[in-house]
C-alpha cells in the first residue's frame, strides 16, 4: 500500500519534455497576457522602473562623475527584506579606480511573531537593527558632515511601484501576512520607522531581489539579462523592451528598456502537475489561490510537500509502524534544507536519514528500505520542482526571443541564479541545469549561460541607489 501511495505520488508529479514545454509557451503567453493590461493576467509582470542598469563601465563613469562633483566616495546603504535571513549592508564605492572598494554586512533573522503581527512592528524591528549597524559602521567610516544616507531597499515581495523608490505592497507572500501592510507605501512604512529610530536616511531604490540580482549581476557581466531567485519563494526579472509593454504608458526611456519583475511565483497553468498534496497545502496555506508556481517549486514549500506524503503513507499504509509520529502532523516541520541533507546522504546505511527521521520526526528504528523510499520521495519532490523552474527560464528565454544560440546582442545571454535553494540544494541545482540543457539543446551551451549571483541583490540594490543618488542629480 505505501509503495501504491509513492507510485501515484510520481506519477501525478511526472514532467516529460513535452510537458515542460507545454508549460514554457503558457509561462510566454502569460507574460504577454500580464503586459498588455494591469490584472491581465496572474503574471503581474510589475514594473520596475528600473530603465538604465548599471554596468562596471557605468560604474566608472559613474564615480569619476562622483569623484569630480562631489570631492567624496559614494557610500550606500541597502537593506534586504524577504529571503530567509533579513541583512543590511554597506557598500563604499570608490576611487578613481571606480569598482566597490568595501562591502560589510550584517544578517539577522525576522523573528516569526513580526512576519503576521503590525506593520509598525515589523518595520520598527528593521529600522532598529538597520539604526544599530548604521552606528557601528559609522565609528569607524565617518558619514561626511551635510549628507544625508542613501539607502537601496530590496523588498521581495510584489508592489505595485510609482516611481524607482515609492510602492505599495499588493500582498504579501511566502512566510508574511500583516494586514495593514497591504495597500501601503512601503518606502513610507521604512522611512517613518527610521524617523522614529532618529536615523536620518533616504530611500534612493526600491527594488525586489530578482532586480536587485539583476543589477548586481549586470555589474559584473553586461551580458546578464535575466535574474532567477530559487530560494524562499521563487521568482524571475528581465530586461524587456518598452515598446513591448503596452501597458507603460509613461515616456520612452531613453535605454528603450524596462526591466520587469514577472512575480512568476503566481503563475498557474492547466498543465502544471498539481497532485492532491499540492492542493491541500495550497488550501491551509496563508495565501490560498495564490503563489501555487511558488508552492511546488520553492524552498519555503519542498519539505512540507514531503511531509504530507510520509503522513499519509504512515495513516493510511503504517508506513513508521502502528503509531502515526506525532511530530509529523506538524505543518513546517520538516524544512527543505533537512530535505535536501536526506536526499543527497550518500552513506551506505543511510545514516544522516535516519538521523534526521530520529532528531526531527522522534522516528527510530527505521529500516534501510524506508530510508530508500524517503530518500525517492524527495528525488520526486525535488526533480519536479526543479525541471518546473527550467520550463519558466525557458519561457522567459522565449519570451525574449533568446532560446536559440546566438540570439542575444553579443550573441550570449546570461541569466543571474541566487537563493538558497539553488545554492545550497546541489541535486535540484544539478536536475535544473541538466533540466535546461535538455530543453535548450547542446547549441546552445556556450551562449545562454547560467552564473550564480552570489548575494548580488544587495549590490544591486546599492549601485541602484548610487545610480538614483539625489546628489548626483543635483550636481549633473
Ligand atoms: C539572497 C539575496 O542571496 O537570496 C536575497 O541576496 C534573496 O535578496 C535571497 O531574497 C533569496 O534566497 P532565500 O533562500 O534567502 O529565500
Ligand atoms: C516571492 C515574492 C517575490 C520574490 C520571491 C523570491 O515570490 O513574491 O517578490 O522575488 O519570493 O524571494
Amino acid at each position: 500500500r505505501a509503495m501504491a501511495i509513492v507510485k501515484e505520488f510520481e506519477e501525478k508529479c511526472g514532467t516529460p519534455e513535452g510537458k515542460l514545454k507545454q508549460i514554457a509557451d503558457a509561462m510566454a503567453v502569460e507574460m504577454h497576457a500580464g503586459l498588455a493590461s494591469e490584472g491581465g493576467s496572474k503574471l503581474k509582470m510589475l514594473i520596475s522602473f528600473v530603465d538604465n542598469l548599471p554596468t562596471g563601465y557605468f560604474l566608472f563613469q559613474f564615480i569619476y562623475f562622483l569623484s569630480v562633483f562631489l570631492d567624496e566616495e559614494g557610500v550606500f546603504y541597502a537593506l534586504d527584506l524577504g529571503g530567509t535571513n533579513f541583512r543590511v549592508l554597506r557598500v563604499q564605492l570608490g576611487g578613481k579606480e571606480g569598482g566597490i572598494v568595501h562591502q560589510e554586512f550584517a544578517e539577522a533573522s525576522i523573528p516569526p511573531a513580526l512576519m503576521s503581527g503590525s506593520s509598525d512592528a515589523l518595520f520598527d524591528y528593521i529600522a532598529e537593527k538597520l539604526a544599530n549597524f548604521v552606528d557601528e559602521e559609522e565609528q569607524i567610516f565617518h558619514q561626511p558632515p551635510g549628507k544625508q544616507r542613501e539607502l537601496g531597499f530590496t523588498f521581495s515581495f510584489p508592489v505595485m511601484q510609482t516611481s524607482i523608490n515609492s510602492g505599495t505592497l499588493i500582498r504579501w507572500t511566502k512566510g508574511f501576512s500583516i494586514d495593514d501592510t497591504v495597500g501601503q507605501d512601503v518606502v513610507a512604512e521604512l522611512t517613518k520607522a527610521l524617523q522614529r529610530k532618529g536615523v536620518d536616511m533616504r530611500v534612493a531604490a526600491l527594488v525586489n531581489d530578482t532586480i536587485g540580482t539583476l543589477a548586481g549581476g549586470k555589474y559584473t557581466d553586461k551580458d546578464v539579462a535575466v535574474a532567477v531567485i530559487l530560494g524562499t519563494g521563487t521568482n524571475a526579472a528581465y530586461v524587456e523592451r518598452a515598446q513591448a509593454i503596452p501597458k507603460w504608458h509613461g515616456p520612452l526611456p531613453k535605454s528603450g528598456e524596462m526591466v520587469i519583475n514577472m512575480e512568476w511565483g503566481n503563475f498557474r497553468s492547466s498543465h502544471l502537475p498539481l497532485t492532491e498534496y499540492d492542493i491541500a497545502l495550497d488550501v491551509e496555506s496563508l495565501n490560498p489561490g495564490e503563489q501555487i508556481f511558488e508552492k511546488i517549486t520553492s524552498g519555503m514549500y519542498l519539505g512540507e510537500i514531503l511531509r504530507r506524503v510520509l503522513l499519509r503513507m504512515a495513516e493510511e499504509a503504517s508506513f513508521f509502524g502502528d503509531e502515526v509520529p506525532a511530530k509529523l502532523k506538524i505543518p513546517f516541520i520538516l524544512r527543505t534544507p533537512e530535505m535536501s541533507a536526506i536526499h543527497q546522504d550518500t552513506s551506505s546505511d543511510l545514516r544522516v536519514v535516519d538521523n534526521k527521521l530520529k532528531n526531527i520526526l522522534e522516528i527510530s528504528n527505521t529500516s534501510l528500505k524506508t530510508r530508500r523510499v524517503v530518500v525517492e520521495l524527495c528525488n520526486i519532490v525535488a526533480t519536479r520542482g526543479a525541471r518546473l523552474a527550467a520550463a519558466g527560464i525557458l519561457g522567459v528565454l522565449k519570451k525574449m526571443g533568446r532560446d536559440t544560440p546566438g540570439e542575444g546582442p553579443g550573441g550570449k545571454t546570461v541569466v543571474a541564479m541566487d537563493g538558497g535553494l539553488y545554492e545550497h540544494y546541489t541535486e535540484y541545482r544539478k536536475c535544473l541545469e541538466n533540466t535546461m540543457s535538455e530543453l535548450l539543446g547542446e547549441e546552445t551551451k556556450s551562449s545562454i549561460v547560467f552564473e550564480h549571483s552570489n548575494d548580488g541583490s544587495g549590490i544591486g540594490a546599492a549601485l541602484l541607489a548610487a545610480s538614483h543618488s539625489l546628489y548626483l542629480d543635483e550636481k549633473l
